[in-house]
């Protein structure tokens, strides 16, 4: 229950006056939302919208699942110690962890949690380097692996990066982006170039020998940018071979979204030395975790880290609730299945309108990259914000993405169902036609 009521005007201006300029707003008329359900929210007027990006795709199992609600009005009811920290015992932290290993790929035995996305992946990095003893750490063009300094000083776009980054030894490698690849290939051309540029940019702009990659098994910040599966192999063997770790930040392509399985470094067999998480593994609570190899997390013996609020009780009864209803509810099988059905509607949907460039993912995390030519791929920014609103206006939330900001991006909580599907298509071919009316038909 909220404490005010505040006109969305209000909020509006208390924001411009008082949050810092870098906290950005979603639509045109921004949305005040108050309630949620499933794969429903509602906002302050009592409108209701289909969920479709998930929050920022961090809800998996679905907003306010009645089994979470239990956990965690039981853990009240029993005056479960809230905040605990790591320098006492507790049943939910290793519970929690007990899942995660019946999901880590094999070889991964090690656990450490975090509050979010971005402390997993600077612990992750600060691991790689005491490990090997090495500073210099790759990354992808178009990579987010978070807004810390470590992990922004990885970041593949401009628009996130501040006077203050890069604060470190990192170097950005060409992305696997097929749709426009750095190389101009097509998939029949393809030689994996992009794979092939890690081992020049070692040889060439580090002293030889690097402490790890950080990779996005799927781009999504940069627009769902899906890599070929050939990729990894050729990577994971290069990074490994510069004595390199290789960290798979799967904080959105994790907890099942992507269909195949728990995380889709397994699925894929990436040869990870550490996996990272966060977004839909606690379901919207604030927590992150690491997964890692022995002989990486043995070199730190000796060293501390803490992290106050890394595997306090309420988050990690929220996690491991949400790990059990994935796989009680067969979520990874749902977002293959929903994902495939959304893919096909989608692809229908490029036949009718010339505007959608590519359509890409996988399971429920994907995308439709806007362009304004079809030959020129001119990147369609202002009609994916039109798209958006449009969308909203008819009860449907999507996200975007992408370095130009024209990438819509699709990720709803992985309950949803062949109905909401159905809406969801209907409502993309009416939003499109709202758009090719307000910017003129696109060539197919
Ligand atoms: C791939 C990826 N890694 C890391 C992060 C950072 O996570 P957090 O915002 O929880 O710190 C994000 C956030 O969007 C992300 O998309």
């Amino acid at each position: 229950m909220t404490t005010k009521t505040r006109s969305n005007e209000e909020m509006i201006a208390f924001r411009k006056n008082h949050f810092l300029p870098t906290a950005s707003l979603y639509h045109k008329e921004p949305l005040h939302l108050t309630k949620a359900q499933g794969q429903y929210v509602w906002d302050a007027q009592g409108k209701k919208y289909l969920d479709g990006i998930g929050g920022i795709v961090c809800i998996s199992a679905g907003h306010n699942h009645p089994r979470i609600k239990k956990a965690l009005a039981a853990a009240l009811e029993r005056d479960q110690i809230q905040h605990t920290s790591t320098l006492y015992l507790s049943d939910p932290a290793i519970d929690a962890a007990e899942a995660l290993l019946e999901e880590a790929p094999a070889g991964l035995d090690r656990v450490a949690f975090t509050n979010s996305g971005s402390e997993a992946n600077e612990l992750a990095i600060m691991a790689a380097r005491h490990a090997t003893g090495e500073t210099a750490v790759l990354n992808l063009r178009h990579s987010y692996h978070g807004g810390t300094s470590g992990t922004l000083a990885n970041c593949g776009h401009h628009t996130w990066r501040f006077k203050s980054q890069p604060v470190m030894n990192t170097v950005s490698v060409q992305e696997p982006n097929c749709y426009r690849c750095p190389y101009q290939k097509t998939k029949e051309s393809c030689a994996l170039e992009c794979a092939k540029d890690v081992e020049r940019a070692i040889q060439t702009a580090t002293n030889g020998k690097i402490a790890a990659m950080i990779v996005e098994p799927v781009m999504g910040v940069g627009g769902f940018i899906t890599p070929p599966e050939e990729y990894f192999p050729v990577v994971t063997k290069t990074v490994h071979n510069y004595g390199g770790k290789y960290i798979s930040d799967e904080v959105q392509t994790g907890a099942g979204r992507c269909g195949g399985n728990f995380l889709l470094t397994k699925e894929l067999k990436i040869d990870a030395d550490m996996v990272t998480m966060a977004k839909g593994f606690g379901n919207g609570a604030a927590v992150g975790g690491v997964l890692m190899k022995s002989d990486t997390a043995e070199k730190m013996t000796g060293r501390l880290y803490f992290n106050t609020f890394g595997a306090d009780p309420h988050q990690m009864i929220q996690a491991k609730e949400t790990m059990a209803i994935i796989k009680d509810e067969k979520l990874v099988a749902n977002s293959r299945e929903m994902g495939k059905l959304l893919v096909d509607g989608m692809l229908e949907l490029q036949k009718r309108f010339g505007v959608i460039g590519d359509v890409r993912g996988r399971g429920l995390l994907l995308g439709m990259e806007l362009v304004k030519d079809r030959a020129t791929k001119a990147y369609a920014t202002d009609e994916a914000v039109r798209f958006m609103d449009e969308c909203k206006d008819r009860g449907l939330l999507l996200g975007k993405g992408g370095l130009m900001g024209n990438v819509v991006r699709i990720a709803p909580p992985m309950n949803i169902t062949r109905d909401d599907v159905k809406f969801m298509l209907e409502t993309m071919a009416d939003a499109f036609t709202a758009i090719e009316k307000a910017f003129g038909k696109v060539a197919l």
